[in-house]
């Protein structure tokens, strides 16, 4: 059921790639909250058509943007706001990638160039595109603005190699942005650290199954599915969260604040 909570808003997602992806559920829930958006993804992400479906969807005009290209971005900006008729009230950060990652390199085997752009593509592009909005002025007073995050920015997790630093920073850019950007726009900034999540980019990572069923088990309500996400960042989005920013806001069924889990401890000690 929908409650317009977003009706009249404009905003940007990114990050939609199939049906899997986070941005792809926040995408569908907009716009049954009555906003009007426009999708963007990298042109290479673009080629494989899927986002189409979503933009038929959605209603949603696609513009190709790479994130760590700054002309991409300004464009993004500038025909954003000629598409939707006027600033932007939000835009939602859904873009991680390791090359490190990807070609199964752990942390302690790191290759410099990919670390390069494993924090190029997944965190400085977050600054990156606030920074182009701030050049263009695409951000309406009192807008709203979501990265997504995971917990590996504040503890280990191996096999999350690079993407954990670039977490960090992500989180820190959002920190800063939103002291910036409250104090000029009133417009609040959040990263929300989501629950490990069956997509594209959570499956590349290795033994992604299990810290998928690690967290299930250590989570009191269970990993937050990514339609739950959706609707978490709608409710950021909207009018009823004006106050919250600058924070990392864990939507996760509680799994960063759990010690340990009775079917953990079963496991534990092989008393299942
Ligand atoms: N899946 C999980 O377990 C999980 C958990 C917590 C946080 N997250 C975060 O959620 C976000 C979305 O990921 P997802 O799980 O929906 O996977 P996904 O693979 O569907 O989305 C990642 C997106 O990043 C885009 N991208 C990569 N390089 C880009 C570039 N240069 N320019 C523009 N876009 C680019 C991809 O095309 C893709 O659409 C990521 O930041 C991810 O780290 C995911």
């Amino acid at each position: 059921m929908a409650h317009g909570l977003l009706k009249g808003k404009r905003g940007i997602i990114t990050g939609a790639l199939n049906e899997q992806s986070i941005a792809w559920k926040v995408a569908e829930l907009a716009h049954a909250e009555g906003a009007s958006i426009v999708l963007t993804n990298a042109p290479v992400a673009m080629r494989m058509g899927e986002i189409n479906k979503l933009a038929d969807a959605v209603k949603a005009p696609v513009i190709g943007a790479d994130a760590t290209k700054d002309e991409d971005l300004d464009k993004l900006f500038q025909e954003s706001m000629e598409k939707l008729g006027g600033k932007v009230d939000f835009l939602l950060h859904s873009i991680g990638m390791s090359p490190n990652v990807r070609k199964g390199k752990a942390y302690d085997d790191l290759n410099y160039e990919w670390y390069k752009q494993t924090l190029d593509i997944s965190a400085m592009s977050f600054h990156r595109m606030l920074q182009s909005a701030k050049r263009t002025d695409a951000l309406a007073e009192g807008g709203s603005v979501v990265a997504l995050s995971y917990i590996a920015a504040q503890r280990v997790f191996p096999g999350y190699g690079d993407m954990a630093d670039a977490k960090a920073l992500l989180e820190s850019i959002g920190r800063s942005w939103g002291y910036y950007l409250g104090m000029e726009k009133k417009v609040r900034v959040n990263t929300i650290s989501q629950s490990p999540t069956m997509t594209t980019a959570g499956a590349g990572i290795k033994g992604f199954g299990g810290f998928y069923g690690f967290a299930q088990e250590m989570s009191p309500l269970g990993n937050a599915p990514a339609e739950d996400c959706a609707k978490y960042c709608i409710t950021l989005f909207s009018d009823f969260t004006k106050y919250v920013t600058m924070q990392n806001l864990f939507h996760d069924g509680g799994f960063s604040t759990t010690g340990v889990t009775p079917g953990m401890m079963a496991k534990a000690t092989g008393e299942e």
